[in-house]
């Protein structure tokens, strides 16, 4: 999407990331909505980036993710205040796990839903929208495996986000609707929300082992998401590592598992299909491949 002109929300944008995509956006053209539980952070950027790239271009409204009232007034006010309507909106505003499972998961997974439930009834086309970008702040944590019990429910959480973006993010939904629907899913940055992480071991060797970005270096990959990247796709956001889209391919790995299932099940009477006789399956195909490419050249 060309973003020029084109009006975004991002929420949990006071600070971190969501300022630093706000940053990218208003660099590329587009007015911004920051959105906040925090307003005195959320005020101060304001007139940071309005010193910085015109007071027209950019507004704090304060919102609470966990409350429908909250979100409605943001996006109504936030159309009154810029005299158009909302193009992007990005889901963003998020916490670690530290304050319990349960807040974790009502911010990080349910009011994303309720966001995004609420955003795609403004912007549905076959309802009288005009169609635009959803983006979701999701995580690694949101395509790798769980590291500790304490975190569960971020990774959860962050797994849905992914699950959601790609259930929208299909090119069937977008020429229903004209909504995009993109993910990005950073390793750690150096941002509030990883503050107190030196409490969790688990967390720390991950964080060793992929070092911490700054939030510039997670943006420069949102604004090239938006800006060049496709409906459902997710992108990964690694120190020192150029991104990448994390292509889905479980439909058909689960096409090859279940074949691979049927014909040991026919062939051995092998009953449950394991990781390891599907290293066989896969060997075998390996080397049948390999034979008949040998016989034909
Ligand atoms: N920093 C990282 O390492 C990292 C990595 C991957 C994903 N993320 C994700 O990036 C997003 C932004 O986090 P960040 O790293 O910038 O951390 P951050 O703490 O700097 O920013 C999160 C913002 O969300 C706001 N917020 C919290 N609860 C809210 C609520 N109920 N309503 C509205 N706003 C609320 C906070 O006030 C804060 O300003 C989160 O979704 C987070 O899970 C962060």
């Amino acid at each position: 999407m060309n973003v020029q002109d084109k009006l975004a929300i991002i929420t949990g944008s006071a600070q971190g990331l969501g300022k630093a995509f706000a940053v990218e956006l208003l660099k590329a053209g587009a007015y911004v909505c920051l959105s906040d539980v925090n307003s005195e952070i959320g005020e101060k950027s304001m007139n940071e980036l309005g010193e910085r790239f015109g007071k027209e271009k950019v507004f704090f409204i304060k919102c609470d993710v966990l409350n429908k009232d909250d979100i409605v007034s943001l996006y109504e006010d936030c159309e009154k205040i810029f005299g158009k309507t909302v193009d992007i909106f990005c889901n963003n505003a998020g916490i670690n796990h530290t304050p319990g499972w349960k807040l974790c998961m009502d911010i990080d997974i349910m009011a994303v839903m309720e966001c995004t439930e609420y955003v795609l009834d403004k912007m549905d086309m076959s309802k009288g929208g005009k169609g635009g970008l959803i983006v979701n702040t999701a995580s690694l944590a949101g395509i790798g495996p769980g590291v500790s019990r304490e975190a569960a429910s971020y990774f959860v959480a962050k797994h849905g986000v992914v699950a959601l973006t790609r259930t929208l993010g299909t090119d069937n939904y977008l020429r229903e609707t004209g909504v995009k629907v993109q993910c990005i899913c950073p390793a750690f940055a150096q941002t509030a929300i990883i503050q107190n992480i030196d409490q969790y071991s688990a967390f720390s060797a991950v964080v060793k082992k992929f070092g911490v970005m700054t939030p510039e270096y997670v943006a420069d990959a949102f604004i090239k998401l938006v800006t060049r990247c496709k409906t459902g796709d997710a992108i990964v956001v690694l120190n020192d590592v150029p991104p990448f889209i994390y292509q889905d391919y479980s439909r058909e790995w689960t096409m090859v598992l279940a074949a691979g299932a049927k014909l040991f099940n026919s062939a051995f009477g092998v009953e449950i299909f394991t990781p390891r006789l599907q290293m066989v399956f896969l060997l075998a195909i390996f080397l049948a491949v390999h034979l008949l490419l040998y016989i034909i050249f």
